[in-house]
């Protein structure tokens, strides 16, 4: 039977699962693979969490030469997170022929061309299945499953942080703070939840996995991002009280032959499959050419369902090392290959001074910009402000931008609460 090393660098909450899963399934993993799995050696300093593990003290170091520079390790999986050491010790792992393993979608989706050139070189493969919504095998399904497609679209909500934070405020009616603090408390959100709510997290796994579904590099300063922080519970209300429910969303697609890649707040029909997707869970649609559309629902964070991809990587590693190697195209493209302003419907509320001629002031702008107004909806009024909803038909993003900015400097115009796009 096919005999393979692995490495694990980190014993933290997913390196922990990792190991976990594959000594518990040894067996099931030698019967069913037909590869016997072994862990060599393992990067920890938490003495603590090596004795709960009831780790074998003699395969345990800090040291990364003791990795790189064992010939018996052909496998390095590695569960830092962030950029170094994380990028240094894998670089050294390719550089010296070894396949690697990882959930970490910052180095990958910032280093990856530097990553592929030493796979190329060295020889071993990347597998990343993890880094991308956790336990859902979207990976797999790019690069092995659609090959008699041309991918033409990929939307979904990719982060379970803000789709719990989201779900609450739409279910319970918490506000922002609040379901943030509650996210918190049960561990889904970070102590500091920057990279989650301000969409960076959504951005990097998007950079990834349109770079794999369409062949070309796409870079993550060539992705519209915006969070959810500015988001309001009231905001919510109004969207279902029109039939919308409120989704962080991740959407590529080429248009007219160019990239677009954006991450932001969007309310999405209620009979829509995303809008159904609650909770902490992750969903990836894809629209293929000829298959037509796919969903893939599952959970995207946590130390078991990360786990299992980690696992499912390195048996794929184990049996088809070829599976990891020249997955992406890194070819630089320029800004004439991506496509900014884009087309969406949007919602926009506005508080306004409560008086004649106000909405024909407001209209007038939408019209300098050519976005026309699908609905207009005036909320109760107090003594002397009302609050107006427009929704608009399809329109370019920078016309909007361009009249709402027109709209904000309006004597009669008091606030603008907010905008944001439909799907
Ligand atoms: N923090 C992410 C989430 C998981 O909440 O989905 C890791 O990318």
């Amino acid at each position: 039977m096919k005999k393979i090393g692995v490495a694990l660098l980190g014993l933290g909450v997913v390196g922990s699962s990792t190991y976990r899963i594959l000594t518990d399934q040894a067996d099931y993993i030698r019967k069913n693979h037909g590869v016997d799995i072994e862990i060599v050696h393992i990067l920890e300093k938490n003495k603590q969490r090596i004795e709960e593990l009831g780790i074998d003290k003699s395969i345990v170091s800090t040291d990364i030469n003791n990795v790189v520079n064992n010939p018996n390790i052909q496998i390095v999986a590695e569960f830092f997170g962030g950029i170094e050491p994380a990028r240094t010790f894998l670089l050294a792992s390719l550089n010296a022929g070894k396949s690697i393993v990882t959930a970490n979608k910052e180095l990958f989706s910032k280093h990856r061309c530097e990553l592929t050139d030493a796979s190329n070189k060295g020889g071993g493969g990347i597998f990343f299945e993890a880094s991308c919504v956790g336990g859902v095998p979207i990976i797999r399904t790019l690069t092995l499953g659609m090959q008699g497609d041309q991918i033409l679209s990929i939307a979904g909500i990719f982060n379970g942080t803000t789709n719990y934070i989201l779900s609450k405020m739409s279910n319970d009616g918490m506000g922002y703070s609040e379901a943030l603090t509650e996210a918190q408390r049960l561990g889904f959100a970070e102590a500091d939840p920057t990279a989650d709510v301000e969409a960076y997290d959504t951005m990097y796994k998007l950079s990834i996995l349109s770079s794999l579904a369409f062949h070309k590099s796409v870079p993550i300063d060539k992705i519209y991002r915006e969070g959810i922080c500015a988001i309001t519970k009231e905001d919510i209300n109004y969207g279902k009280e029109f039939g919308y429910t409120l989704k962080l969303l991740a959407i590529a697609k080429i248009t007219n032959g160019k990239i677009e890649a954006r991450v932001h707040p969007a309310f999405v029909e209620n009979n829509h499959p995303l809008a159904s997707v609650s909770g902490s869970f992750n969903a990836v649609m894809l629209e293929g050419s000829n298959v037509g559309d796919i969903m893939l629902y599952g959970r995207g964070a946590g130390g078991f369902p990360t786990g299992s991809a980690i696992v499912s990587d390195i048996v794929c590693c184990a049996k088809y090392p070829d599976a990891g190697r020249g997955l992406f195209d890194n070819s630089v493209l320029t800004n004439s290959d991506f496509n900014t302003d884009f087309q969406c419907r949007y919602y926009i509320r506005i508080n306004v001074s409560d008086k004649s001629g106000v909405l024909a002031n407001i209209a007038k702008v939408f019209g300098e910009y050519d976005i026309s107004i699908s609905s207009m909806h005036q909320l109760e009024p107090s003594s002397d402000s009302a609050s107006i909803i427009f929704f608009t038909h399809m329109t370019f993003e920078l016309g909007i931008n361009k009249a709402i900015k027109k709209i904000k400097a309006l004597d009669v115009v008091n606030s603008v609460y907010a905008v944001i796009r439909l799907i």
